[in-house]
């Protein structure tokens, strides 16, 4: 990737080769927890650029090794001499390339099945015996390659772990990174350990001094400025730039798009503040963004629109010459992860643009104008130097914030249109984005007349979204002032009404997690408001609280009911709304914000 990268990263002892799941992150996290530092490198990476790694992890991927362009690896990486394992597709692509024997399957297997090792292989060294595992595959591999013996089955999968000790070569058909596989923490420490003959490197407090010393290094004489938001990730980062060139040399700039959450402003400037005397501004710009994004209802439009606007706001402030002077460059808080879903590792289909990804930015880093001292860090490797710095906990320990902000909260629709009956709910309109196999859609949305408190609601949820193929999510009615069958679309975009709604809505919400300590129980909890109800009431809110570890997968959680009915009680008060939904679906099918 081209930026301004920081050269003196720690070596990885464990590379992962991405074959473009969704797993590849947390196979590498799930590494690092272990104390032992882990990159992503693309799946094809020659074996000769890899000599010197103590262990490589195949990743696993919805391809199958019979596609055509299906992802592949170098085959002399095995050759290597240091440990491989493949996972999933990693595993089946291990077989192919060694002689052994994949086979297509029709119907795959997801979920949770019962493993039990064969034997005493080393990688399941304290894991004997029949044991959870989570499984996620259609094809399987029938014959193991000349040298491998098998290591383990389960009831409909013959080869679920086979190994060749002599050469260190395991593969495992089910995922060890997952949570629901019960010794899958075990098992990669005994490759990494075991195997592998790693060494615990790897601390993410630590970090703090060495990426400080990198800053200074890396830019040299020059001035470099942020455009905070007030999130964890751009207030580390600037902390540490702050720490590594003093007052003088950095700035922070908040852009007041208009789009921010009731009083964020005020609580961003009180942050910034306290860090140091005159390093912070505030850049009026709502008016700007507004007008960008009138009559826009695509959500992939309006993330390109917020961040060209980023772009021309700093350059026009730059250009003015009363900001900072002379050689600038823009310093991000962009992590690890925030490369994926934008296809920055080369197998990933893009699902959404990342905003530090957008083409002015691309620009600048083609210009090496680009600083992002937090690119090799995942969430909670960022808190963790956060906390290093003595940064307040109650920054820290925020849900996190999309960059776009209420944009994508704020569902826009070109028509107007009314809902659908259908055997068991309703079928809205409404477009949202969703994440299924590995791809992006942009499906309506099934409203189902029912409580979300009801009985059950979560389960049936989840089995109809897995039946109904034209839908990626399903909400339940916690209340409204209309039938559902009453209920419309209207031709709707984003404006200071509706973003006043929802800033409203938002706002309650909070207060009301707050004070039931419901808070506390959800990763994330967006709010979102979308063009559904009636003449008086045009609007509806659904509320979206998610349990996640990092925003790659999450679950939709249940809400306390007396929690559930203050909250419908509350927004059904309030001006222009209809109706509140609750979002039952998980990610995937869904993702966490609705565009
Ligand atoms: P999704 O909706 O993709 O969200 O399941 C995963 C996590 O990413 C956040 N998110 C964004 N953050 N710019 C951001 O800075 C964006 O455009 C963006 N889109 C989603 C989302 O809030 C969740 O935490």
């Amino acid at each position: 990737m081209n930026q301004l990268c920081l050269p003196d990263a720690p070596t990885p002892q464990i590379i992962v080769l991405d074959t473009g799941g969704q797993y590849c992150h947390l196979i590498t996290r799930k590494i690092r927890e272990l104390g032992v530092y882990s990159e992503i490198r693309p799946s094809e990476t020659p074996a000769a650029e890899l000599r010197g790694v103590k262990g490589i992890v195949i990743s696993g991927g919805p391809a199958s090794v019979y596609e055509d362009g299906s992802p592949q690896v170098d085959p002399w990486i095995f050759e290597l001499g240091c440990g491989v394992l493949g996972l999933c597709y990693g595993h089946q692509l291990m077989a192919w390339h060694l002689g052994g024997e994949v086979s297509k399957g029709e119907k795959g297997e997801y979920g949770l099945a019962h493993f039990a090792p064969s034997g005493a292989a080393a990688v399941f060294e304290g894991a004997a015996g029949r044991q959870q595992i989570w499984m996620s595959h259609r094809d399987t591999v029938t014959r193991v390659p000349a040298g491998f013996e098998l290591l383990g089955s389960t009831e409909t999968c013959a080869i679920a772990a086979m190994g060749d000790a002599g050469r260190r070569l395991y593969g495992l058909q089910f995922h060890p990174e997952v949570v629901h596989t019960r010794n899958g923490r075990r098992i990669l420490s005994n490759f990494l350990f075991g195997v592998c003959g790693c060494e615990q490197d790897w601390s993410p407090r630590e970090q703090a001094a060495r990426i400080e010393d990198e800053i200074r290094r890396t830019v040299g004489e020059r001035n470099v400025f942020f455009f905070v938001s007030g999130g964890v990730d751009s207030t580390v980062a600037f902390t540490l730039c702050l720490r590594a060139l003093g007052a003088e040399r950095v700035r922070a700039l908040y852009v007041d798009t208009g789009l921010m959450r009731e009083g964020e402003t005020e609580f961003v400037q009180q942050v910034f503040n306290s860090l140091g005397r005159g390093v912070f501004r505030v850049e009026h710009a709502q008016a700007r963004f507004l007008t960008a994004l009138d009559g826009v209802r695509e959500p992939e439009r309006k993330r390109h629109i917020i961040g060209e606007m980023f772009v021309e706001v700093q350059e026009q402030i730059l250009a003015s010459g009363h900001f900072l002077e002379g050689n600038w460059i823009l310093g991000q808080g962009t992590i690890y992860p925030d490369t994926i879903e934008s296809g920055g590792t080369s197998k990933a289909d893009l699902i959404k643009t990342h905003h530090n990804r957008v083409s002015g930015i691309q620009k600048l880093m083609a210009e090496n104008r680009i600083l992002e001292p937090l690119h090799l860090l995942y969430k909670d490797e960022v808190r963790e130097v956060g906390r290093e710095l003595a940064l307040p906990e109650e920054l820290l320990s925020r849900h996190p914030f999309p960059g776009p902000g209420l944009a994508i909260r704020c569902l826009c629709e070109d028509e107007e249109r009314g809902v659908e009956r259908l055997e068991d709910g309703w079928l809205a309109p409404l477009h949202s984005v969703g994440v299924q196999g590995d791809s992006r859609s942009y499906r309506p949305v099934l409203i189902l007349e029912e409580s979300p408190a009801a009985e059950g609601v979560h389960e049936r949820a989840t089995a109809l979204i897995n039946r109904l193929a034209g839908i990626n999510r399903v909400a339940a009615l916690a209340g409204s002032h209309a039938p559902v069958s009453e209920m419309r679309t209207s031709r709707a975009y984003l404006c200071e009404t509706r973003l006043a709604r929802l800033r409203r809505a938002d706002s309650a919400v909070r207060a009301l997690c707050l004070k039931s300590g419901f808070e506390k129980s959800v990763w994330q909890f967006p709010v979102i408001i979308v063009p559904l109800g009636t003449a008086e009431r045009p609007d509806s809110i659904v509320l979206r609280p998610i349990d996640s570890v990092d925003g790659m997968t999450a679950q939709s959680v249940v809400m306390p009911a007396e929690v559930l009915a203050e909250m419908t009680r509350t927004l059904l008060a309030q001006e222009g709304i209809c109706a509140v939904l609750y979002d039952l679906t998980h990610k995937p099918p869904g993702t966490i914000e609705w565009e």
